[in-house]
């Protein structure tokens, strides 16, 4: 039998994209709680202030400036990654954008940043960190999807585009890689008030009210936390999770059943 007393990570490393703020660092938070060794990286500096004040409390804890859309950065996060903690177990391709634009809105550059960094960027970090783990005798993959994979959101072409392509990453990696022992599964959150949600719904103009009237549509009564996608990526990474791999997990408080 299992123990069941709860998450174990210790000894083990993971790497968390996007997680200066928002989902990701409540995803990064509950790996230092269950005894990870953590690396945050993200283009945003703010991860250096999130990772000391976890290094202060004496958990290892580590910062990294990268664009995941950037090979050079990658490449250059895998051998840090490689240099402080001899290289990773778990990796969680969580940076996103989201940015709102429909065909006739979206124009070429938009949809190269969006696909650079939500879809090109879980490639190039997948790319970059399987090696290791591999040699390491094997691994763990979260990617951090969204419901827009399957309902194609026609307000936001590249991201709903960019997330269905995260789910077929998921499930090609999954079958290259189940042999080395490397599992590879894709989380949905449903609606999360994250730092980049909220700013923006404060940008769009939304006013409460609507906001209230759309948390009282939700099945469960309220929107999810980043704590909710974290527990689900800490049991995804878990040895409770060991036979699944190729798998999308939706955290979404019933959002998807109506
Ligand atoms: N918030 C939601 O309701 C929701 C719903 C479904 C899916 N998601 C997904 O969850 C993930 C996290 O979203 P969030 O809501 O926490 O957003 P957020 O904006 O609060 O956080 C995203 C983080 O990613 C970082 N980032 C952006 N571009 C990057 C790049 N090129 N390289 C490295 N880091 C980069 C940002 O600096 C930020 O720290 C995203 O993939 C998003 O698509 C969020």
């Amino acid at each position: 039998m299992k123990d069941t007393a709860g998450f174990n990570f210790a000894g083990k490393t993971a790497l968390v994209t996007g997680a200066a703020k928002g989902i990701g660092a409540d995803i990064a938070a509950q790996f230092i709680r269950y005894g990870a060794n953590v690396i945050i990286a993200d283009v945003d500096e703010q991860g250096e202030a999130v990772a000391a004040r976890w290094r202060q409390d004496g958990y290892a804890a580590r910062f990294f400036r990268c664009d995941v859309s950037q090979g050079n950065d990658v490449a250059q996060l895998a051998a840090y990654a490689e240099q402080e903690f001899g290289g990773l177990d778990m990796l969680v391709n969580n940076a996103g954008i989201f940015p709102r634009a429909t065909l006739s809105e979206t124009d070429e550059a938009l949809w190269d940043r969006v696909i650079g960094i939500n879809l090109k960027g879980v490639y190039l970090m997948c790319q970059a960190a399987v090696p290791g783990m591999i040699s390491r005798g094997g691994g763990s993959i979260v990617n951090i999807g969204s419901l827009h994979a399957a309902t194609g959101a026609s307000d936001m072409l590249a991201y709903a585009i960019s997330k269905g392509g995260v789910v077929t990453l998921t499930r090609n990696l999954a079958s290259t890689l189940a042999k080395h022992r490397v599992r590879v599964n894709c989380i949905h959150p449903g609606w999360v008030a994250s730092d980049g949600e909220m700013a923006r719904i404060a940008a769009s103009g939304e006013n409460g009210d609507t906001l209230e009237k759309a948390i009282k549509r939700m099945p469960m009564g309220r929107m999810q936390t980043g704590n909710d996608i974290a527990s689900a990526v800490v049991f995804m990474m878990s040895d409770f999770a060991d036979q699944i791999t190729g798998q999308q997990l939706t955290v979404d408080g019933g959002i998807s059943i109506r």
